[in-house]
Protein backbone atom coordinates (compact mmCIF):
# COMPACT_ATOMS: atom_id res chain seq x y z
CA UNK A 1 0.00 0.00 0.00
CA UNK A 2 1.46 3.85 -0.53
CA UNK A 3 -1.08 5.90 -0.72
CA UNK A 4 0.17 9.78 -0.08
CA UNK A 5 -1.82 12.94 1.00
CA UNK A 6 -0.75 16.29 -0.18
CA UNK A 7 -1.32 19.22 1.23
CA UNK A 8 -0.44 22.56 0.74
CA UNK A 9 1.00 23.77 4.71
CA UNK A 10 -0.01 27.68 4.28
CA UNK A 11 -2.10 29.75 2.63
CA UNK A 12 -2.57 27.84 -0.66
CA UNK A 13 0.03 28.55 -3.95
CA UNK A 14 2.49 26.43 -2.19
CA UNK A 15 3.21 25.38 -5.68
CA UNK A 16 1.11 21.99 -4.96
CA UNK A 17 0.59 21.29 -8.46
CA UNK A 18 4.21 21.50 -8.91
CA UNK A 19 5.43 18.89 -6.73
CA UNK A 20 2.45 16.64 -7.24
CA UNK A 21 3.10 16.46 -11.07
CA UNK A 22 6.31 15.39 -10.35
CA UNK A 23 5.36 12.87 -8.31
CA UNK A 24 2.79 11.62 -10.39
CA UNK A 25 5.71 9.39 -12.20
CA UNK A 26 5.17 7.32 -8.89
CA UNK A 27 1.24 7.13 -8.69
CA UNK A 28 -1.41 5.22 -10.87
CA UNK A 29 -4.20 7.76 -9.68
CA UNK A 30 -4.08 11.37 -8.41
CA UNK A 31 -7.29 12.47 -6.63
CA UNK A 32 -9.02 15.70 -5.98
CA UNK A 33 -11.31 15.77 -2.96
CA UNK A 34 -12.23 18.96 -1.85
CA UNK A 35 -12.74 23.12 -3.11
CA UNK A 36 -13.45 23.59 -6.55
CA UNK A 37 -12.31 26.40 -9.71
CA UNK A 38 -11.06 28.04 -6.84
CA UNK A 39 -8.08 26.23 -7.15
CA UNK A 40 -4.88 27.28 -9.67
CA UNK A 41 -2.14 24.80 -10.02
CA UNK A 42 0.32 25.53 -12.04
CA UNK A 43 2.77 22.86 -13.85
CA UNK A 44 5.24 23.41 -16.48
CA UNK A 45 5.80 20.49 -19.09
CA UNK A 46 8.64 21.53 -21.50
CA UNK A 47 7.92 25.37 -22.29
CA UNK A 48 3.95 24.66 -22.07
CA UNK A 49 2.19 26.37 -19.25
CA UNK A 50 -0.51 24.39 -17.61
CA UNK A 51 -2.88 26.10 -15.01
CA UNK A 52 -5.52 23.29 -13.55
CA UNK A 53 -8.63 24.14 -11.49
CA UNK A 54 -10.80 21.28 -11.04
CA UNK A 55 -8.51 18.24 -13.05
CA UNK A 56 -6.19 16.80 -11.27
CA UNK A 57 -2.54 17.65 -12.37
CA UNK A 58 -1.56 14.16 -12.52
CA UNK A 59 -3.51 14.46 -16.03
CA UNK A 60 -0.26 15.31 -17.45
CA UNK A 61 1.22 12.18 -17.30
CA UNK A 62 -0.43 9.95 -20.09
CA UNK A 63 -0.59 6.73 -17.92
CA UNK A 64 -2.32 8.51 -14.66
CA UNK A 65 -5.93 7.72 -14.25
CA UNK A 66 -7.50 11.27 -12.50
CA UNK A 67 -10.45 11.69 -10.23
CA UNK A 68 -12.27 14.22 -9.32
CA UNK A 69 -14.11 12.88 -5.53
CA UNK A 70 -17.14 13.42 -3.94
CA UNK A 71 -16.09 16.49 -1.47
CA UNK A 72 -15.31 18.64 -4.83
CA UNK A 73 -17.69 21.31 -5.97
CA UNK A 74 -18.13 21.15 -9.72
CA UNK A 75 -19.11 24.17 -12.54
CA UNK A 76 -19.91 21.83 -15.33
CA UNK A 77 -19.10 24.58 -17.63
CA UNK A 78 -15.95 24.99 -16.36
CA UNK A 79 -15.24 21.32 -15.97
CA UNK A 80 -15.98 21.51 -19.78
CA UNK A 81 -13.77 24.26 -20.54
CA UNK A 82 -10.37 22.72 -18.69
CA UNK A 83 -11.26 19.54 -20.69
CA UNK A 84 -11.22 21.21 -23.99
CA UNK A 85 -8.40 23.42 -22.95
CA UNK A 86 -6.24 20.05 -22.36
CA UNK A 87 -7.48 18.90 -25.91
CA UNK A 88 -6.01 21.57 -27.58
CA UNK A 89 -2.76 20.89 -26.01
CA UNK A 90 -3.15 17.09 -27.20
CA UNK A 91 -3.86 15.84 -23.99
CA UNK A 92 -7.67 14.01 -23.96
CA UNK A 93 -8.66 13.56 -20.84
CA UNK A 94 -11.89 11.27 -21.49
CA UNK A 95 -11.38 7.59 -20.13
CA UNK A 96 -8.86 8.35 -17.92
CA UNK A 97 -11.03 11.15 -15.89
CA UNK A 98 -13.76 10.26 -13.98
CA UNK A 99 -15.99 12.48 -11.44
CA UNK A 100 -17.81 11.39 -8.88
CA UNK A 101 -21.34 10.53 -9.37
CA UNK A 102 -21.88 12.02 -5.49
CA UNK A 103 -19.70 15.71 -6.15
CA UNK A 104 -22.06 18.65 -5.58
CA UNK A 105 -22.35 21.02 -8.74
CA UNK A 106 -21.56 24.65 -9.01
CA UNK A 107 -23.99 26.71 -11.21
CA UNK A 108 -24.19 30.75 -12.27
CA UNK A 109 -26.26 31.55 -9.48
CA UNK A 110 -23.55 30.23 -6.62
CA UNK A 111 -21.15 32.61 -8.76
CA UNK A 112 -23.26 35.38 -8.40
CA UNK A 113 -24.41 34.64 -4.76
CA UNK A 114 -20.53 34.57 -4.12
CA UNK A 115 -20.26 38.05 -5.57
CA UNK A 116 -23.48 39.80 -4.40
CA UNK A 117 -23.19 38.11 -0.99
CA UNK A 118 -18.92 39.89 -0.89
CA UNK A 119 -20.29 43.13 -2.11
CA UNK A 120 -23.06 43.43 0.34
CA UNK A 121 -19.66 42.57 3.11
CA UNK A 122 -18.46 45.88 1.72
CA UNK A 123 -14.69 46.61 3.22
CA UNK A 124 -15.26 43.09 5.50
CA UNK A 125 -15.44 41.21 2.14
CA UNK A 126 -13.75 38.06 2.10
CA UNK A 127 -11.73 38.07 -0.83
CA UNK A 128 -13.07 34.94 -2.67
CA UNK A 129 -12.27 33.42 -6.02
CA UNK A 130 -15.49 34.21 -6.88
CA UNK A 131 -16.20 30.95 -8.22
CA UNK A 132 -19.12 30.47 -6.28
CA UNK A 133 -17.50 28.02 -3.95
CA UNK A 134 -19.23 29.33 -0.84
CA UNK A 135 -22.43 29.08 -1.67
CA UNK A 136 -22.32 25.87 -3.40
CA UNK A 137 -20.68 24.26 -0.24
CA UNK A 138 -23.68 26.12 1.42
CA UNK A 139 -26.22 24.58 -0.61
CA UNK A 140 -24.69 20.89 -0.10
CA UNK A 141 -24.47 21.61 4.11
CA UNK A 142 -28.53 22.84 3.55
CA UNK A 143 -28.91 19.65 1.58
CA UNK A 144 -30.34 21.53 -1.04
CA UNK A 145 -27.52 21.19 -4.12
CA UNK A 146 -27.81 19.09 -6.61
CA UNK A 147 -24.95 16.28 -7.66
CA UNK A 148 -23.08 15.44 -10.33
CA UNK A 149 -25.11 12.06 -10.40
CA UNK A 150 -28.61 13.93 -11.75
CA UNK A 151 -27.12 14.66 -15.04
CA UNK A 152 -27.64 11.41 -15.69
CA UNK A 153 -31.38 10.91 -15.51
CA UNK A 154 -31.61 14.08 -18.01
CA UNK A 155 -35.10 14.81 -18.10
CA UNK A 156 -35.38 15.06 -14.35
CA UNK A 157 -32.20 17.49 -14.39
CA UNK A 158 -33.99 20.33 -15.88
CA UNK A 159 -36.76 20.10 -13.71
CA UNK A 160 -34.49 20.51 -11.18
CA UNK A 161 -32.78 23.07 -12.52
CA UNK A 162 -35.15 24.78 -13.48
CA UNK A 163 -36.56 24.72 -9.98
CA UNK A 164 -33.30 25.89 -8.59
CA UNK A 165 -32.59 29.10 -10.88
CA UNK A 166 -36.00 29.95 -10.10
CA UNK A 167 -35.38 29.90 -6.38
CA UNK A 168 -32.57 30.98 -6.32
CA UNK A 169 -33.21 34.31 -8.73
CA UNK A 170 -35.41 35.36 -5.30
CA UNK A 171 -32.42 35.02 -3.59
CA UNK A 172 -30.25 37.24 -5.94
CA UNK A 173 -33.06 40.05 -6.12
CA UNK A 174 -33.38 40.26 -1.74
CA UNK A 175 -29.64 40.46 -2.06
CA UNK A 176 -30.42 43.69 -4.24
CA UNK A 177 -28.47 41.73 -7.08
CA UNK A 178 -29.79 40.82 -10.96
CA UNK A 179 -31.55 37.77 -11.79
CA UNK A 180 -29.96 35.56 -13.98
CA UNK A 181 -32.15 34.83 -17.14
CA UNK A 182 -33.61 31.45 -16.69
CA UNK A 183 -33.34 29.82 -20.40
CA UNK A 184 -29.64 31.37 -21.10
CA UNK A 185 -28.61 29.96 -17.94
CA UNK A 186 -30.23 26.48 -18.13
CA UNK A 187 -29.25 26.04 -21.47
CA UNK A 188 -25.78 26.67 -20.78
CA UNK A 189 -25.55 24.29 -17.63
CA UNK A 190 -27.62 21.59 -19.93
CA UNK A 191 -24.85 22.08 -22.71
CA UNK A 192 -22.25 21.36 -20.18
CA UNK A 193 -23.83 18.55 -18.72
CA UNK A 194 -24.23 16.32 -21.84
CA UNK A 195 -20.76 16.75 -22.65
CA UNK A 196 -20.06 15.46 -18.54
CA UNK A 197 -22.33 12.69 -18.94
CA UNK A 198 -19.29 9.76 -19.99
CA UNK A 199 -16.88 11.06 -17.06
CA UNK A 200 -19.64 10.53 -14.18
CA UNK A 201 -19.47 7.93 -11.95
CA UNK A 202 -19.45 6.14 -8.43
CA UNK A 203 -15.40 6.59 -7.90
CA UNK A 204 -15.65 5.41 -4.07
CA UNK A 205 -16.22 2.10 -5.59
CA UNK A 206 -13.50 2.53 -8.05
CA UNK A 207 -11.19 4.27 -5.42
CA UNK A 208 -11.71 1.03 -3.08
CA UNK A 209 -11.13 -1.33 -6.43
CA UNK A 210 -7.96 0.24 -7.03
CA UNK A 211 -6.51 0.23 -3.50
CA UNK A 212 -7.64 -4.07 -3.61
CA UNK A 213 -5.41 -3.91 -6.57
CA UNK A 214 -2.63 -1.93 -4.74
CA UNK A 215 -2.24 0.66 -7.05
CA UNK A 216 -0.70 3.87 -5.58
CA UNK A 217 -2.95 6.52 -5.16
CA UNK A 218 -2.02 10.06 -5.12
CA UNK A 219 -4.04 13.29 -3.21
CA UNK A 220 -3.78 16.18 -4.25
CA UNK A 221 -4.97 19.25 -1.97
CA UNK A 222 -6.07 22.40 -3.02
CA UNK A 223 -5.90 25.73 -1.30
CA UNK A 224 -3.93 25.37 2.25
CA UNK A 225 -3.94 24.53 5.57
CA UNK A 226 -5.14 28.28 6.97
CA UNK A 227 -8.16 28.42 4.75
CA UNK A 228 -9.18 25.45 6.09
CA UNK A 229 -13.11 25.83 7.30
CA UNK A 230 -12.44 24.48 10.29
CA UNK A 231 -8.78 25.25 11.56
CA UNK A 232 -8.13 28.11 9.03
CA UNK A 233 -8.10 31.95 9.89
CA UNK A 234 -11.93 31.97 10.00
CA UNK A 235 -13.70 33.49 8.58
CA UNK A 236 -11.04 34.74 5.61
CA UNK A 237 -11.38 31.38 4.49
CA UNK A 238 -12.57 28.75 2.10
CA UNK A 239 -15.66 26.59 2.67
CA UNK A 240 -14.21 23.30 2.61
CA UNK A 241 -11.29 20.91 5.02
CA UNK A 242 -8.37 21.33 3.12
CA UNK A 243 -6.56 19.47 5.96
CA UNK A 244 -5.20 15.99 5.45
CA UNK A 245 -8.34 14.93 6.80
CA UNK A 246 -10.34 16.46 4.27
CA UNK A 247 -9.01 13.67 1.60
CA UNK A 248 -10.45 11.22 3.09
CA UNK A 249 -13.92 12.13 2.97
CA UNK A 250 -13.69 13.38 0.05
CA UNK A 251 -12.76 10.74 -1.57
CA UNK A 252 -13.81 7.73 0.59
CA UNK A 253 -10.64 6.44 1.58
CA UNK A 254 -10.07 6.15 5.07
CA UNK A 255 -7.05 7.20 7.33
CA UNK A 256 -5.88 4.02 7.83
CA UNK A 257 -4.90 3.45 3.98
CA UNK A 258 -2.79 6.20 4.01
CA UNK A 259 0.63 5.93 4.14
CA UNK A 260 2.41 9.61 3.97
CA UNK A 261 1.48 12.77 4.12
CA UNK A 262 3.75 15.58 2.58
CA UNK A 263 3.09 19.38 3.37
CA UNK A 264 4.43 21.61 0.58
CA UNK A 265 5.42 24.95 1.76
CA UNK A 266 7.10 27.92 -0.18
CA UNK A 267 10.34 29.29 1.61
CA UNK A 268 8.49 32.25 2.25
CA UNK A 269 4.67 33.25 2.86
CA UNK A 270 2.53 34.12 0.44
CA UNK A 271 -1.64 34.75 0.75
CA UNK A 272 -4.44 35.54 -1.45
CA UNK A 273 -7.45 37.93 -0.25
CA UNK A 274 -8.05 39.48 2.99
CA UNK A 275 -7.07 38.28 6.77
CA UNK A 276 -4.80 38.25 8.57
CA UNK A 277 -0.74 37.06 7.76
CA UNK A 278 1.13 37.90 11.01
CA UNK A 279 5.15 37.50 8.85
CA UNK A 280 3.36 39.63 5.88
CA UNK A 281 6.56 42.04 5.27
CA UNK A 282 6.83 44.55 2.58
CA UNK A 283 10.68 43.69 2.18
CA UNK A 284 9.40 40.01 0.38
CA UNK A 285 6.91 41.49 -1.56
CA UNK A 286 8.81 43.97 -3.19
CA UNK A 287 11.26 41.43 -3.95
CA UNK A 288 9.17 39.12 -5.83
CA UNK A 289 6.54 41.36 -6.81
CA UNK A 290 10.04 42.98 -9.20
CA UNK A 291 10.70 39.70 -10.50
CA UNK A 292 7.35 39.04 -11.55
CA UNK A 293 6.81 36.59 -9.62
CA UNK A 294 3.72 35.94 -7.13
CA UNK A 295 0.53 36.62 -9.43
CA UNK A 296 -2.66 34.49 -8.47
CA UNK A 297 -2.65 31.50 -11.52
CA UNK A 298 -6.88 31.92 -10.35
CA UNK A 299 -7.35 35.71 -10.25
CA UNK A 300 -4.28 37.38 -11.39
CA UNK A 301 -4.41 39.39 -8.08
CA UNK A 302 -1.23 40.10 -6.62
CA UNK A 303 -0.11 37.86 -3.72
CA UNK A 304 0.58 39.24 0.09
CA UNK A 305 4.21 38.15 0.91
CA UNK A 306 6.24 37.41 3.78
CA UNK A 307 8.78 35.86 5.79
CA UNK A 308 8.67 32.37 6.27
CA UNK A 309 6.60 31.55 9.41
CA UNK A 310 7.49 28.56 11.11
CA UNK A 311 4.64 28.88 13.65
CA UNK A 312 1.93 28.24 11.06
CA UNK A 313 3.36 25.56 9.19
CA UNK A 314 4.24 23.61 12.57
CA UNK A 315 1.23 23.37 13.12
CA UNK A 316 0.48 22.84 10.01
CA UNK A 317 2.39 19.75 10.46
CA UNK A 318 0.21 18.96 13.25
CA UNK A 319 -2.79 18.84 12.04
CA UNK A 320 -2.30 17.41 8.95
CA UNK A 321 -0.10 14.96 10.52
CA UNK A 322 2.40 15.91 7.57
CA UNK A 323 5.59 13.44 7.81
CA UNK A 324 7.47 15.33 4.37
CA UNK A 325 8.26 18.97 3.87
CA UNK A 326 8.14 20.11 0.30
CA UNK A 327 10.05 23.26 0.39
CA UNK A 328 9.38 25.27 -2.63
CA UNK A 329 10.70 28.13 -4.39
CA UNK A 330 13.59 27.98 -2.62
CA UNK A 331 15.02 30.08 -5.38
CA UNK A 332 12.84 33.11 -4.55
CA UNK A 333 15.45 34.15 -1.50
CA UNK A 334 18.64 33.87 -3.68
CA UNK A 335 19.33 37.33 -3.93
CA UNK A 336 19.09 38.22 -0.08
CA UNK A 337 21.67 38.61 2.00
CA UNK A 338 19.90 37.64 5.19
CA UNK A 339 16.96 36.16 5.97
CA UNK A 340 14.20 36.32 8.21
CA UNK A 341 12.22 33.30 10.14
CA UNK A 342 9.16 33.93 12.34
CA UNK A 343 9.96 31.27 14.94
CA UNK A 344 7.15 32.52 17.58
CA UNK A 345 5.13 35.09 17.83
CA UNK A 346 4.50 37.42 21.36
CA UNK A 347 0.92 38.40 22.12
CA UNK A 348 0.78 41.57 24.62
CA UNK A 349 4.27 40.82 25.17
CA UNK A 350 3.94 37.16 26.36
CA UNK A 351 5.40 34.19 23.99
CA UNK A 352 2.95 32.59 22.13
CA UNK A 353 3.87 29.11 19.72
CA UNK A 354 0.80 28.72 17.96
CA UNK A 355 -2.02 30.42 15.88
CA UNK A 356 -4.80 31.41 18.44
CA UNK A 357 -8.32 30.63 17.15
CA UNK A 358 -9.61 33.97 17.93
CA UNK A 359 -8.90 36.05 15.07
CA UNK A 360 -8.64 39.69 17.26
CA UNK A 361 -6.01 37.28 19.03
CA UNK A 362 -4.13 36.38 16.00
CA UNK A 363 -4.42 40.48 14.15
CA UNK A 364 -2.52 41.13 17.67
CA UNK A 365 0.61 38.55 17.45
CA UNK A 366 3.82 39.98 16.64
CA UNK A 367 6.23 37.94 14.98
CA UNK A 368 9.33 37.05 17.08
CA UNK A 369 12.19 36.90 14.18
CA UNK A 370 15.42 34.54 13.64
CA UNK A 371 18.08 35.89 11.21
CA UNK A 372 19.94 33.10 8.55
CA UNK A 373 22.50 33.86 6.67
CA UNK A 374 21.21 33.91 2.89
CA UNK A 375 23.78 32.66 0.04
CA UNK A 376 23.69 35.44 -2.98
CA UNK A 377 24.34 32.37 -5.61
CA UNK A 378 21.55 31.34 -7.84
CA UNK A 379 20.00 27.66 -7.01
CA UNK A 380 18.20 27.50 -10.26
CA UNK A 381 20.22 25.09 -12.00
CA UNK A 382 21.26 23.19 -9.31
CA UNK A 383 19.86 19.52 -9.16
CA UNK A 384 21.45 17.97 -6.65
CA UNK A 385 21.46 18.70 -2.39
CA UNK A 386 24.89 18.65 -2.08
CA UNK A 387 25.67 21.07 -5.12
CA UNK A 388 23.20 23.41 -2.97
CA UNK A 389 25.20 26.73 -1.37
CA UNK A 390 25.62 25.28 2.44
CA UNK A 391 23.47 28.23 3.73
CA UNK A 392 20.46 27.11 1.60
CA UNK A 393 20.73 23.91 2.81
CA UNK A 394 21.52 24.83 6.25
CA UNK A 395 18.18 27.55 5.98
CA UNK A 396 16.29 24.41 4.73
CA UNK A 397 17.17 22.13 7.17
CA UNK A 398 16.31 25.06 9.60
CA UNK A 399 13.06 25.19 8.82
CA UNK A 400 12.33 21.48 8.86
CA UNK A 401 13.45 21.30 12.13
CA UNK A 402 11.59 24.21 13.30
CA UNK A 403 8.75 22.47 12.43
CA UNK A 404 9.18 19.27 13.23
CA UNK A 405 9.21 17.69 9.72
CA UNK A 406 11.06 15.85 7.76
CA UNK A 407 12.49 17.60 4.39
CA UNK A 408 11.80 15.68 1.23
CA UNK A 409 11.97 17.49 -1.98
CA UNK A 410 13.44 21.13 -2.26
CA UNK A 411 12.05 22.70 -5.58
CA UNK A 412 14.36 25.81 -6.80
CA UNK A 413 12.21 26.09 -9.90
CA UNK A 414 8.28 25.93 -11.65
CA UNK A 415 10.23 22.97 -13.72
CA UNK A 416 9.81 19.76 -13.67
CA UNK A 417 13.56 19.06 -13.32
CA UNK A 418 14.32 21.74 -10.92
CA UNK A 419 12.75 19.88 -8.15
CA UNK A 420 16.01 18.15 -5.73
CA UNK A 421 14.78 14.67 -3.34
CA UNK A 422 16.45 14.09 -0.41
P1 LIG B 1 -0.48 25.69 -6.16
O1 LIG B 1 -1.83 26.31 -6.16
O2 LIG B 1 -0.07 25.24 -4.79
O3 LIG B 1 -0.35 24.58 -7.17
O4 LIG B 1 0.54 26.83 -6.57
P2 LIG B 1 0.35 27.93 -7.76
O5 LIG B 1 0.52 27.26 -9.06
O6 LIG B 1 -0.88 28.72 -7.54
O7 LIG B 1 1.54 28.92 -7.42
C1 LIG B 1 2.84 28.48 -7.33
C2 LIG B 1 3.69 29.27 -8.32
O8 LIG B 1 5.04 29.03 -8.06
C3 LIG B 1 3.47 28.86 -9.76
O9 LIG B 1 3.69 29.95 -10.59
C4 LIG B 1 4.56 27.79 -9.96
O10 LIG B 1 4.93 27.64 -11.32
C5 LIG B 1 5.66 28.38 -9.18
N1 LIG B 1 6.62 27.46 -8.57
C6 LIG B 1 6.41 26.29 -7.91
N2 LIG B 1 7.54 25.85 -7.36
C7 LIG B 1 8.50 26.75 -7.69
C8 LIG B 1 9.89 26.88 -7.38
O11 LIG B 1 10.48 26.08 -6.69
N3 LIG B 1 10.53 27.98 -7.90
C9 LIG B 1 9.91 28.90 -8.68
N4 LIG B 1 10.62 29.90 -9.16
N5 LIG B 1 8.60 28.81 -8.96
C10 LIG B 1 7.91 27.76 -8.46
P1 LIG C 1 -4.80 26.74 -4.58
O1 LIG C 1 -5.34 25.34 -4.63
C1 LIG C 1 -4.82 30.61 -2.60
C2 LIG C 1 -8.65 32.01 -0.98
C3 LIG C 1 -9.26 33.22 -1.65
C4 LIG C 1 -9.98 33.83 -0.46
C5 LIG C 1 -10.48 32.62 0.30
C6 LIG C 1 -11.92 32.22 -0.01
O2 LIG C 1 -4.43 27.28 -5.89
O3 LIG C 1 -3.73 26.84 -3.55
P2 LIG C 1 -13.09 31.04 -2.09
O4 LIG C 1 -13.17 31.45 -3.52
O5 LIG C 1 -12.49 29.71 -1.86
O6 LIG C 1 -14.40 31.17 -1.37
O7 LIG C 1 -12.13 32.15 -1.42
O8 LIG C 1 -9.63 31.54 -0.06
N1 LIG C 1 -8.33 30.88 -1.90
C7 LIG C 1 -7.09 30.58 -2.29
N2 LIG C 1 -5.92 31.19 -2.06
N3 LIG C 1 -4.86 29.45 -3.31
C8 LIG C 1 -6.02 28.82 -3.52
O9 LIG C 1 -6.08 27.61 -4.12
C9 LIG C 1 -7.22 29.39 -3.05
N4 LIG C 1 -8.52 29.04 -3.10
C10 LIG C 1 -9.18 29.94 -2.39
O10 LIG C 1 -8.28 34.07 -2.17
O11 LIG C 1 -9.07 34.49 0.36
MG1 LIG D 1 -2.75 28.13 -6.74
Amino acid sequence: MSNTILVGAQWGDEGKGKIIDYLTEQADIVVRAQGGANAGHTVIVGKTKYILHLIPSGILRNRTTCVIGNGVVIDPAGLVEEIDGLKQNGIDPAGRLLVSDAAHMVFPYHKALDAAREALKGRGKIGTTLRGIGPAYGDKIARSGLRMGSILNAKRFVEQLGQAVRDNNILLRSLGARPLPLKRTMDGVLKAARRLRPYVTNTVQLLHKAVAAEKRILFEGAQGTFLDIDHGTFPYVTSSNTTAGGMCTGSGIPPTMIDRVIGVAKAYTTRVGEGPMPSEDRVVGDLLHGMGREYGATTGRERRCGWFDAVTVRQSARLNGITDLALTNLDGLDTLGSIKVCVGYRLGGKPIDHQPSDLAQLARCRPVYETFPGWQTPTDKIRTWKALPPNARRYAKALAKLTGTRLSHASVGPGRSQTITL
